[in-house]
This record gives structure tokens, sequence and C-alpha cells, in this order.
């Protein structure tokens, strides 16, 4: 068994902040490529992998992405370099003949019922949501995850029907992606971040039994 470094403990969880203030640094399409690479392999049930990433970038994208903002998480969000939806597509199911080759049975486990895909799609989009945030900080980049937003909004801006047309994704067009959280990402300007808050103690939040 291999252990990180402090060097690299420090950048995934010590010293890693949530930003709201962004340095003037673009994020390269290729650092999100690498960023999916690294999240991708993170466990979720079933190996389902229901999250959906929308990486909004462009100011016409931000654009759209504004009336859906809580006031306070409008100007972080517009200066981000970038946003990502993290959101997660209620027919996941379809890909688990592929994803979960070794029990075909799975597929219709899920596609029966809807509840267990509700749960399951939630669950695990916001896991994987925090692998990316791990993945960006470990290739050298800051978050600022955000649920200050309306989802219903942001559904029919980016996930509704038909409203995606030229999107490569294939995953846009039928309107079963729904969004869980939003995460925004670049150098952030540590100058303006307020003092750490205090977590909970070990005995506070853990037990053992
Ligand atoms: C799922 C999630 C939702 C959050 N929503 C918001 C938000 O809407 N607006 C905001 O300013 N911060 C939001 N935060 C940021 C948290 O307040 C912040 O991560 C926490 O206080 C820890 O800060 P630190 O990482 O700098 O220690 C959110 C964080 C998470 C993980």
């Amino acid at each position: 068994m291999h252990n990180l470094n402090d060097d690299a403990l420090n950048l995934l969880f010590r010293d890693a902040r949530t930003y709201s203030a962004w340095l003037n640094r673009p994020v390269e399409d290729d650092t999100l490529r690498q960023l999916y690479d690294l999240a991708r392999w993170g466990p979720t049930s079933a190996n389902a992998g229901p999250a959906r990433f929308l990486f909004v970038r462009s100011p016409e994208a931000k654009e759209r992405l504004r009336p859906a903002l809580s006031p306070g998480n409008v100007e972080k969000t517009m200066t981000a370099p970038v946003t990502v939806i993290i959101a997660y597509d209620l027919k996941f199911y379809d890909k688990l003949p592929r994803l979960f080759p070794h029990n075909p049975a799975m597929r219709d486990v899920f596609a029966n019922n809807p509840q267990l895909v509700e749960v399951t799609a939630k669950r695990n989009s916001s896991l994987q949501g925090a692998y990316l945030m791990l993945a960006a900080r470990a290739l050298g980049l800051d978050c600022g995850p955000m649920s200050g937003f309306d989802n219903d909004r942001v559904d029919k801006q980016f996930f509704a029907a038909g409203r995606c047309e030229d999107c490569e994704q294939e995953f846009f067009p039928e309107g079963h992606v729904k969004s869980n959280f939003l995460c925004n990402l670049g150098c952030g300007d540590r100058s303006k971040l307020y003092s750490r808050s205090p977590r909970l103690e070990f005995t506070e939040a853990c037990t053992l039994l």
C-alpha cells in the first residue's frame, strides 16, 4: 500500500478551499478532458456512472445560466473560467449492459423501479461530483461548489428535450437529464478567501464500534 505524501494531501484536502474569486487564467478544454478521465474511475453503484457533466465555458452559455443563479452566486459564477453543471441521467440504466456486463439482469432491475433509479442517480452523481472536485484539485485547479440555483430553470435551459440540437452529447435531446449541483472551476484568488471554518472533531462525527 502506498501513501500520498503530505504535499499531495495538502493539495487535495488541507489547503484546498472553496473559492469565490478567480484569477484571470483560462482552463483549457484539454484540462477538462483530463479531469473527466480521472474522475470517471471513482466507484458508483453497479458501475452505472449516472453523472453527466456540462462544462459551461463561453460567455453565451454563462448568460443562459445567469437567470437560474441565486443572487449571491451570480458574480462568482459569471467570473469563473468554467462552471460545471453536475447532472444525472435518469436513463443511466440503458448503458448498464456495457458498463456492468457480468450481470445483464441489472438493466431491468432499474428500468422497472423509478424510485430506485432516482435515489441511485442522485446519490451516485453527488459522489461523482465529489470525485470531479478531487480530480480538479489533483490537477491544480480550484473549485467552488454551489447548490444555490434553480434546478428546474437549469434543466429547462440546458437539458430540455430538443433544446440542444448542435450538441455532440447523446444524452441531451431526450430531456431525461437533471441538474444536481454546480461547481465553478479555475485558478482561485487566495487573497479573497475568508479564514477557514472549523470541521467536526473525530469524536463528534465518527463512531468506532
Ligand atoms: C454541495 C455544495 C453546495 C454549496 N452551495 C453553495 C452556494 O450555493 N453558494 C456558496 O457561496 N457556497 C456554497 N457552497 C460552499 C460551502 O459553503 C463551502 O464549501 C464550505 O463552507 C467549506 O468551505 P472551505 O472549502 O473553504 O473550507 C456549497 C458547497 C457544497 C459542497
